[in-house]
Parts: C-alpha cells; structure tokens; sequence
C-alpha cells in the first residue's frame, strides 16, 4: 500500500506505479527514449464544468474528462498498448479505474491499494494492453459518489482483430442525474435509500442528454452498445418499435463485453450499475420509422433513446454477421476448485466505515459479516489470499431484499449456477445479485495483485460492501 510519504517520491518520479506498462510500451515499439516522455494516445483531464442536462438550462460543476460535453469514448485494440495520461484538473484528489479490463494491478487506479492519489495538476500515465474485447468503460476510484454522480463515467470500446460487420456501431452511456427543479444538483444520496436499494437519479440520461434521437440506416444492421455507468439503477431494457408496440428485432450479443454463448431475450439479464449489453439491431427498412429503447422502472417503461431510420433500405440480415470470437478467458478447473463464501448483509454496526477515499459517514453494509475495514484482527487485509493460478469458486450470497451488482477488479468470471434462476455460462466482471439470490462463480487466479471487489451502488460500497482479494 502507498503512504502519503511514498506518494510524493512517486509522484515527483511521474507516476512510478505505471512502471511494468511503460517497459512493455518501449519493448513493443523498439524505441530508446523514455515511454513517458513520448505523448500519450489521449489526455483525459478531469475538471468542473457547466453544461445542460436539461434543455435551456445550465447545470453548474459538473465533472467530465473532456472541457465540454460528456468524457469521450475511447476506442483502442485488443492486444495493442494504449497509454493515458491523466492530468487532474479538479481541486480534489482523483484516479482512473479501467472497469472490466483484465490489466496489470499497477494501473488499476485504485488509490492506497495500486496507486497513490493524483493531486490537483499532477499527472499519471497509464499504459496497459487490454486483452479482451468489448464494451467497457472508466471511472475514477476516488470520492466516487461525488465524482461519478456529477458525471466522471466514460465509456471504453476495444476494438475485435476483425470487423464483426455492422452498418453502424453506437454507445450509450446511460446514467441519471440527481439534480433539482432549478437544474442544479442536489444531494447525492439519501441514508434511508442507501440503506436499501440505493438513491436514484432524477433525470434519466443517455449520453448526458435527455431522451436523445440518433439517425440510423433503414435496413442496416447496428451494434447498440448500452453502459450502466449510473451509480445506482438497474437496467431492464427494451427495444419497441414505436408504431406497432412490438419487440424490435434485436440480438443480445456480449454481456460484459463477453460474448453471449446463445441469444436470449433481452429481458432475461437485467444490467446492474457497472454492466453493459451489447445488443444487434436489425433496423427497420422503412425510412422514417422509429425505434424506442426503454427500460423498465418500478413506475413503468422509461424512454431512454431513440433511434429513427434514414437513407435506402440497406438490406442486410444477422446472417452476414460475423459471430464475436470469445475473449481469452481461462477456463476455471471446477473439480479442483476452492470454494470461498463471501456473505453480503446487513450491518450491525453504528458507526461510519472508512472505505477507500471517501467515507459517506455510515455503515449499512458488511462483507462476511465485517463492514471493511471494520474491526479486523489486520484492519485493510484483504477478503482472501488466492493462489496464482489456482481456480476457485465464489460463492456469493445475498441475504439482503435488495439488489447488488458485484465487481471484481482485474479477473473475469463465468456465472454457474443460482438459487433462483437457471444462468448461462456468461463472463462477467460483474454479477447481478437479485434479492435474496445465491449465486456461485468460478475463475482462475491468474492476475497477481490487489483486487477490489465491491458493489456497484456506489452508496452500497461507500458504507460497508467492499473489499479486495489478494492473488499471490
Ligand atoms: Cu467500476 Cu471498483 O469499479
Ligand atoms: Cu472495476
Ligand atoms: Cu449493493
């Protein structure tokens, strides 16, 4: 773990902890001068801004990585280096964290845990190759509610070696904002909700905008890629054709940026904070006609998007797709698997939870019985020790009526089996636990390091459920 001290020799050295993925960058291009001082593929620099959410009106500090508009969408290639520089423009301490992005520990942007804090216009470079491909996304791992909640989420594409074929490829970035009748941002949690499902947003969001219109090719085929990067909803997704009421012709293809090992209906994997869904669309071949992408909500369906066609019916079907190849995910050893439970409940205790960076003042929740750090015998150990390598099974139980989507930095995952529904073999980073579910998934260890391995709601994970696991 970093100290304050440590922090200030690292940060004076530019960033000591990206180390392993400067030498891999030098390596790859053969070059003598220092990684760092090449420019790195894009500058993200988080800071304050003004922009309207809602039509006609300014909402004021809001935080973005770009200087106007929400952060922009990185693209990049599987198996290629891609390095980041962050430059922090905020008046607070921040990081980024790759979600989902199976990469060295050093460049995970967990602060103590990876990296020391990155202060007001101090710079940290990241450089990693990302392994798999699909729809990820980025965020800081700092002040998180705060931060995330006035709009630091942004979306990360890695690219497949071959092009699957579609017409059009198109993210959304869909997240809620809590602000008020006057545009402005109000609290971001309520203790009463965080002590349950979580506080929502009060304007629904698709790419900052509110129910936002895209130009489509009639008859094309379109890659739709949905991100849950809001802080606390759950996503239950539709795809309406606005003038019959029908189902769209849609196709799930990854979850997670895996892909899906068969279609499913959409309805069947709602996506929690921090998921995302790779959907196809065949669009309709009619100019003019619309599609509406909703998601479901305790009130109801709930606009999100829509999509309306343009241009001569293209024609196309899902045949000439070419079907996404699987990310190199090891295949866990189930018949020498260790089996480690991890409980996610209620907690008894009073008293406010120190997480990482930023203490919402209250602890709800608790891992195994412990709100992390809590009252340890080794107070910031981790979770558990996994052997590097070896595989094992999550047991992962919810004793709560609420739902938790649970992350694990670093490793993927493959779903296997639930107390309440029949799963596929999906791979995740993130898996949904619905009220009340049990769930077990297996993986293999094979990522040295620090893993955090919280709840998304982030309210959830600032007051108690949070922590790592250790692979050595
Ligand atoms: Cu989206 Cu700790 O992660
Ligand atoms: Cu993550
Ligand atoms: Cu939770």
């Amino acid at each position: 773990m970093f100290t304050r001290r440590e922090f200030v020799a690292a940060g004076l050295a530019g960033g000591g902890a990206v180390g392993s993925g400067i030498a891999l960058a030098e390596g790859l291009t053969g070059q003598g001068a220092r990684a760092s001082d090449r420019p790195a593929d894009v500058v993200l620099k988080p800071q304050q801004i003004n922009h309207p959410v809602l039509s006609g009106i300014t909402t004021k500090g809001m935080m973005s990585y770009a200087p106007a508009g929400p952060a922009p969408v990185l693209r990049m290639k599987q198996g290629a280096v891609f390095t980041a520089d962050l430059i922090n423009g905020l008046d607070e301490a921040t990081t980024i964290h790759w979600h989902g992005l199976r990469i060295p520990n050093a460049v995970d942007g967990v602060p103590f845990l990876t990296q020391p804090y990155v202060y007001k216009d101090e710079r940290f470079r990241y450089a990693f190759t990302p392994p798999d491909a699909g729809t990820f996304w980025y965020h800081p791992h700092c002040n998180t509610l705060e931060q995330m909640g006035r709009g630091l989420t942004g979306l990360l594409i890695v690219e497949e070696p071959e092009d699957p074929g579609f017409d059009q490829d198109l993210a959304l970035n869909l997240r809620d904002f809590r602000l008020g009748d006057d545009g402005q941002f109000i609290r971001q949690f309520k203790p009463r909700l965080a002590a349950r499902g979580g506080t929502l947003g009060t304007v629904m969001t698709a790419n900052w905008r509110v129910e936002p219109r895209y130009e489509v090719s009639s008859g094309g085929l379109l890659r739709l890629r949905l991100a849950a990067t809001d802080v606390t909803r759950v996503y239950r997704i539709s795809v309406i054709e606005e003038d019959t009421q029908a189902t769209a012709d849609v196709r799930v293809i990854a979850l997670d940026a895996n892909p899906v090992p068969a279609a499913f209906p959409l309805e069947v994997y709602p996506i929690g904070a921090g998921q995302r869904m790779d959907l196809a669309i065949r669009l309709p071949r009619e100019e003019g006609k619309i599609l509406r992408i909703e998601t479901q909500s305790g009130a109801g369906p709930r606009l999100l998007a829509t999509l309306i066609a343009r241009g001569p019916d293209l024609g196309r079907s899902f045949a000439e797709l070419k079907p996404l190849p699987p990310n190199p995910v090891q295949e866990p050893d189930l018949a020498n698997a260790t089996t480690l439970p991890f409980t996610f409940s209620w907690s008894a205790e009073k008293s406010g939870v120190e997480s990482i960076c930023g203490t919402l003042g209250y602890t709800f929740w608790a891992i195994n019985r412990v709100p992390w750090p809590g009252d340890v015998p080794n107070p910031g150990g981790p979770l558990a020790e996994l052997k590097l390598g070896q595989s094992y099974i999550f047991r992962l139980i919810n004793e709560t009526p609420n739902s938790h989507p649970i992350h694990l930095h670093g490793m993927s995952f493959k779903l296997l089996r639930s107390n309440k529904r029949k799963l596929m073999p999906l791979v995740s980073d993130t898996a949904l636990l619905l009220p009340n579910e049990h769930m077990e998934v297996a993986l293999v260890a094979d990522n040295p390091g620090d893993w955090v391995f919280h709840c998304h709601v982030i309210e959830h994970q600032k007051s108690g459920l949070t922590g790592y696991v250790r692979v050595i």
